[in-house]
């Protein structure tokens, strides 16, 4: 009987045992067939004989289970090892990413300056009083510093309110003719619907012999610039303060979502505010050592000019870094 235990260690895979399983222990099979030789024993030897076969049986079962029950792990290790996910394989199938609208739209406004060679100039983040505010005629305790709720670090170091001090780091590193923009992160203690501690700007500066920058060429560039971004609008240039720049003036344009029949997003008045401008005041050019120049500057708020293009109403969804927000724009 020693090729029944021999059978079943030959066995293969699962389905062979199975076949084997059948051949053996089947209603059909080879210890049925032994076991129906009992008939033709002598009866003395019956009991012998079937105990005999009884525990050929048991020792044979045994076997088979043992074998069975390696032959499945084996089995299982085979799928398990073709069925393996490696977690680290790119997918094939190529998700659709999106720019940031914010990144987008300072790309934008990044190409159209570029295209009027506007160079790209940056800063620190981390400023000092003095680009901040001193060399940007605010001197110390002038009101108009509350203007910007600043971080302050305690040692006179503070996050930049603005972009502008990169038009003192750029006046300082290099001499006249300047035309720039300087985009980048800025810092407010301010938080609500349309505030975020942190925001983006777009600086610029342009700067060349007196007499050879006027406002005029602010108004055409400004006006040329507002247009490539919203389209056909009307632009106003209003009267207003800034210490850097004398005479200053607010941009707007007519309201993009009402055309100018005032709506909720205009405040009932039919226009948008998008940006400060103005001819750089002498003093600023005093503070860097320029002397015989004009020039004018204007910064703008990136988001703001986002949520206008895209009508986000909630200036914090845009840095909430929901994916949702995100893939409306792949
Ligand atoms: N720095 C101003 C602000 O953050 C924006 C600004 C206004 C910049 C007028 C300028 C300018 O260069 O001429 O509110």
């Amino acid at each position: 009987m020693q090729e029944l235990y021999e059978k079943i260690e030959r066995a293969e895979s699962v389905e062979a045992l199975e076949a084997v399983r059948v051949e053996i222990f089947g209603k059909k099979g080879i210890l049925a067939a032994e076991f129906a030789k009992m008939k033709s024993v002598p009866p003395e030897e019956k009991k012998a004989f079937a105990q005999g076969l009884n525990e050929l049986k048991t020792k044979l079962q045994h076997t088979f289970d043992e074998k069975m029950a390696t032959l499945k792990r084996k089995a299982l290790e085979e799928k398990m090892q073709s069925e393996a996910l490696d977690v680290a394989l790119y997918d094939t199938i190529a998700h659709k990413g999106a720019l940031h609208p914010v990144m987008e739209t300072m790309d934008r406004i990044i190409d159209y300056f570029v295209s009027l060679n506007f160079a790209i100039e940056e800063g620190p983040l981390v400023e000092d009083d003095f680009h901040n505010f001193e060399a940007l005629n605010l001197p110390k305790y002038h009101p108009a510093r509350d203007m910007q709720d600043t971080f302050y670090f305690g040692d006179g170091r503070l996050l930049r309110t603005h972009t502008s001090p990169v038009q003192i780091h750029t006046m300082l590193r290099q001499k006249p003719p300047i035309r720039m923009i300087a985009p980048g992160a800025v810092f407010r203690r301010d938080y609500d619907l349309t505030h975020t501690p942190m925001f983006h700007q777009v600086e610029a500066l342009v700067v060349d012999e007196e007499g050879k920058v006027s406002f005029a060429h602010l108004k055409s560039v400004l006006t040329d610039f507002l247009h490539y971004m919203f389209g056909d609008v009307a632009v106003r240039f209003r009267p207003s303060f800034f210490p850097f720049t004398e005479p200053s003036a607010e941009v707007d344009i007519s309201c993009i979502f009402c055309e100018g029949e005032g709506c909720r997003v205009c405040s009932h008045t039919g226009w948008l505010e998008v940006l400060g401008c103005g001819l750089v005041d002498p003093n600023v050019f005093h503070a860097v050592g320029y002397e015989n120049v004009s020039g004018y500057a204007f910064g703008l708020g990136v988001e703001r000019f986002a949520m206008l293009l895209h009508r986000i109403p909630d200036l914090r969804s845009l840095f909430e870094g929901d994916i949702r927000l995100l893939e409306q724009f792949a």
